[in-house]
């Protein structure tokens, strides 16, 4: 999954998928696109609420419907977009990374999944690209590895 043609196609799931956030309190739409060992592509969007902390990350989103689907363990790859929207485009010049926990969240269906899933992090005006092994962006991870699941 290092051809950009892949990595283009999930980074413009995950921007349809920012169209469909819920973000009414920060302005700011992330989407998630994640590709499944089969070739699917699954996505969510950030899913903000009226007591902020309550509020579900668009990676997070997109990891619970793998899982609800019995597919925690086929993620290959995800490509995160962000940024505020001015008509159809996406506002924003820097790459979104995903936060601290939606790394954690995400290093579960990985090891699930036996891959250091690659993250492609975009920024809203699509010009900047970023990607990763999640293993960079959360080195020394715990997870079901560790309580001897996997
Ligand atoms: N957000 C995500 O959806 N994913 C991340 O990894 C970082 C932050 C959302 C949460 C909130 O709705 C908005 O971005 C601003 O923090």
């Amino acid at each position: 999954m290092t051809d950009p043609t892949t990595r283009d196609a999930l980074i413009a799931a995950a921007r349809d998928a920012a169209s469909r956030a819920y973000a009414p309190y920060s302005g700011f739409h992330v989407g998630a696109a994640l590709l499944l060992k089969n070739g699917d592509v699954v996505t969510g969007a950030n899913v903000e609420n009226a007591s902020y902390g309550l509020t579900l990350c668009a990676e997070t989103a997109a990891v619970a419907k793998i899982a609800n689907e019995g597919w925690i363990g086929e993620l290959t790859a995800v490509a995160i977009i962000g940024g505020r929207p001015d008509g159809d485009a996406l506002v924003g010049s820097d790459p979104v990374h995903p936060c601290g926990r939606c790394r954690q969240i995400l290093n579960e269906a990985a090891e699930r999944s036996r891959t250091d899933i690659l993250v492609h992090c975009a920024s809203g005006d699509g010009r900047a690209v970023k990607s990763y092994r999640l293993s960079e962006l959360l080195p020394a991870s715990f997870g079901p590895r560790d309580l001897g699941l996997i």
